[in-house]
């Protein structure tokens, strides 16, 4: 199968801190990283805690630190009553630009299918806030070599619907299961040969122009010690951090490892 070429892609690195930090703790970790992050070649995001929105994006705003903010779930009504829920229109108010949508702690410990994932994909769309969709299979789907097949109906289910001009606005997340918050990485091959399925499958559907100008981030147990050699990979565009992103100096490392 010919390789795709990444040349033209953004480099898109997203911390994704899930449910830790306070506000005080978020402002700290902003004001720290920011002298840290030497890269000019990485557009560099942090999906922070639904409170740490407002005070993170302002203090951004101050200190010109070339970072960019974002929500990790959202639901899919402009208002009403959802009681514990919120909106993309709050999530943009708040100073978010983008939203993690069908994590696979959504997926599986909340029971978010992708025919819901893919309402809330289609309201973030219509109200100007990116989405970041997460996509992965489990360790026994692995095992019994079902990866692309579940890759592919995750996709499929996910998008329906989106045209191919929303598409190109979307972010697109590979992580496997069994790779998140395990120490497991997936080999940098086997990274790039979901990749290149991913890629392939959304340039079946929606066409090269879209496919190859996709980014497509892995996510799944990335460190300092692994981020080199799975951003080399050709068609891994970013990365999708969670535990290495709440140290200032391990995220700082993954980021500026673009460089190297
Ligand atoms: P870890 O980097 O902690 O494995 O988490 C990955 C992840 O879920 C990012 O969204």
């Amino acid at each position: 199968m010919p390789r795709r070429s990444s040349k033209k892609r953004e480099c898109v690195i997203t911390g994704n801190w899930k449910m830790y930090k306070t506000i005080e703790e978020a402002k700290q970790f902003v004001e720290n990283v920011t002298p840290k992050l030497s890269s000019s070649q990485v557009k560099v995001c942090l999906a922070v805690p639904f409170t740490a929105i407002h005070p993170t994006a302002e203090l951004v705003k101050k200190l010109g630190a070339p970072l960019v903010i974002g929500g990790q779930n959202m639901y899919d009504a402009t208002e009403g009553a959802f009681t514990g829920e919120i909106a993309a229109r709050m999530l943009l108010d708040a100073g978010a630009t983008f939203v993690i949508l069908g994590h696979s702690e959504r997926r599986h410990i909340f029971h978010e299918s992708s025919s819901f994932i893919n309402k809330k994909v289609k309201r973030a769309l219509k109200d100007g806030l990116t989405p970041v969709l997460c996509i992965g299979e489990l360790d026994e789907e692995r095992h019994r070599g079902e990866t692309n097949a579940v890759l592919e109906s995750q996709l499929e289910a996910s998008l329906e619907g989106v045209s191919p001009e929303d598409l190109s606005k979307m972010i697109l997340a590979y992580e496997p299961v069994w790779a998140i918050g395990t120490g497991h990485t997936a080999t940098p091959d086997d990274a790039e040969k979901a990749h290149l399925f991913i890629r392939e499958f959304i340039v079946e559907k929606w066409g090269k122009k879209i496919g190859n100008a996709i980014v497509i981030q892995y996510g799944g147990s990335v460190k300092p010690s692994n981020a080199q050699e799975l951003l080399s990979q050709e068609n891994v565009d970013g990365l999708l951090v969670g535990g290495a992103s709440l140290d200032p100096t391990s995220f700082s490392e993954i980021v500026n490892s673009k460089d190297l």
